[in-house]
């Protein structure tokens, strides 16, 4: 594997646009088969657009948005993690968001932008706990989890993306991925 050379930073308010296309752009690659493709295929740039305008637009008392770019001259944004702090009474903090553009994955990137969530909710959180969900039907994220030392524990029902019944492909399933410790994760 080769390693990727980046360097993260905290996201601002005008990065909202680049993040939505990346999350976009994952969202066509690895969620068809549990949202809709009719969902999937048409305007999901707005959809996540709206949410990370309003997600980096406030002051985040709670959330932690991490971007990766690439060295170099390109600096262009090749993935991303967002962390809601201690959302969990027992579970603790939320990555809520973690994508990597799909040219690099496997090189490194999504241990480098996991672990750095993990720091900050160590940091930041007064919980110890980190969770996330991932859907059933994604098992390559599944595996990375796992190899990052997560385990699962239960499993719930997706909502539909922007609350919309029709835009889920049937009744599908995620996954709650923990560590009891955000300092465990990927040691
Ligand atoms: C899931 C994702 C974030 C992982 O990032 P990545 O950069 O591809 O993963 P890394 O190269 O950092 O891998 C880290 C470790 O996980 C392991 N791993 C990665 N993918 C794996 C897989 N499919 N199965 C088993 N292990 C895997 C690697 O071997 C590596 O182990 P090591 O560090 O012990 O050698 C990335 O592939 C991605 O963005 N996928 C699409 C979007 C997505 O599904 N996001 C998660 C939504 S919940």
């Amino acid at each position: 594997m080769t390693l990727v050379d980046v360097h993260l930073r905290p996201a601002r308010p005008d990065d909202a646009e680049t993040v939505a296309r990346l999350h976009a752009d994952s969202w066509r690659r690895h969620y068809r088969g549990a949202y809709a493709d009719a969902f999937l295929d048409g305007d999901v740039v707005a959809d996540r657009r709206d949410v990370w305008t309003g997600r980096l637009g406030s002051v985040p008392a709670h959330g932690v948005t991490i971007l990766a770019e690439a060295g170099g001259e390109s600096g262009a944004l090749v993935g991303f993690v967002h962390v809601v702090l201690d959302d969990d009474a027992r579970w603790g903090s939320l990555v809520d968001n973690l994508h990597v553009t799909h040219e690099l994955r496997g090189r490194g990137l999504g241990r480098i932008l996991l672990t750095s969530a993990a720091a900050a909710a160590a940091e930041r959180a007064s919980g110890a706990g980190l969770y996330l969900w991932v859907q059933e039907q994604n098992t390559a994220a599944q595996g990375f989890y796992r190899a990052m030392g997560g385990r699962d524990v239960e499993a719930a029902p997706i909502a539909p993306p922007a609350g919309e019944p029709r835009w889920l492909n049937g009744a599908p399933r995620k996954l709650r991925i923990v560590w009891e410790d955000a300092k465990e994760v990927g040691a």
